[in-house]
């Protein structure tokens, strides 16, 4: 099992909800944009709080069904229509053409094996199937207003912490932009994406997500050298008022479909 670099801190309850209540309404519309409906057989990788498997359950309905995985699946629950599963998507085998739709979301950016993994979530599609994956650009996170300039430099000497600490993981910080290509490589059609960052101000989900996670990874912050216990209390602060506002991260979401009527000896092997 790899290190996720979140897993391990008894934040992980908060962090899931902050996340799901950013990002749940951009990742179902694009799923509704694919035409996600009844009698689809549907499996979302490291599921983590489940928000979009439950979602997918009430879209897919009793003649549908949902697997959703994770490595650390707690935060999971089972029902008639959604099956939970501990698995390690880097490791552990799928059902081959099985799926629908398989979906991710801000899983691979993490895993430095992030290319063989998907290689195995695109052999999981059965042929016609969608793969959605929602990624971010994690240098792309701006301050957008504050009343101290002060803090936005601050603020600034955090976020670069906060993506070396991530790249010291294995993570790919860019990976919203490198997954386009990876995609198309993998030999699926209709490929698109779409780009979206939205205001972040004090207070309010995304600022509570960033505030977690500087109190998740608070000794590999200072272990960078590259903020002080200080700043980390200053963006703390920050993080709380409502006139200090960041942009989100850069949410790139990218779809693409496995061709009909291809071998099994296709491109995703
Ligand atoms: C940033 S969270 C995203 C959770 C969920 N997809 C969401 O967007 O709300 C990443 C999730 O991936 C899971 N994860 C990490 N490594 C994994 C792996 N190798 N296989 C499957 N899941 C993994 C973590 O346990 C965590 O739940």
């Amino acid at each position: 099992m790899n290190d996720y670099v979140f897993g391990a801190t008894d934040l992980v309850d908060q962090q899931r909800e902050a996340m799901q209540r950013c990002l749940d309404p951009n990742t179902f519309t694009q799923l509704e944009s694919l035409g996600v409906g009844p009698g689809w057989r549907c499996l979302d990788v490291g599921g983590g709080g489940g928000s979009v498997a439950n979602w997918l359950a009430r879209q897919v309905g009793t003649t549908g069904s949902v697997l959703v995985t994770d490595t650390a699946p707690d935060g999971l629950r089972s029902t008639e229509i959604v099956e939970v599963r501990q698995h390690d998507i880097v490791t552990d085998d799928l059902p081959e053409a099985e799926f629908d739709l398989v979906h991710a979301r801000l899983v691979l950016l993490h895993l430095p094996e992030r290319r063989r993994a998907l290689a195995r979530m695109v052999r999981a599609l059965r042929p016609g199937g969608w793969l959605l994956l929602g990624e971010f650009d994690c240098t792309w996170l701006r301050v957008l207003a504050t009343t101290d300039p002060e803090a936005g430099v601050v603020f600034a000497r955090f976020h670069r912490a906060l993506c070396t600490v991530l790249e010291q993981a294995g993570a790919d910080v860019r990976w919203g932009v490198h997954a386009y290509q990876a995609v198309r490589e993998l030999g699926l059609v209709e490929v698109g994406s779409l780009a979206r960052a939205t205001p972040w101000p004090g207070g309010g989900d995304g600022a509570r997500w960033l505030d977690i996670n500087s109190r998740q990874l608070e000794d590999q912050l200072l272990g960078t050298g590259l903020v002080t216990a200080g700043d980390l209390d200053g963006v703390r602060a920050s993080l709380g008022d409502p006139a200090f506002v960041v942009s989100s991260y850069l949410t790139i979401s990218t779809w693409g479909r496995r061709p009909l009527g291809d071998t099994p000896g296709w491109a995703a092997r």
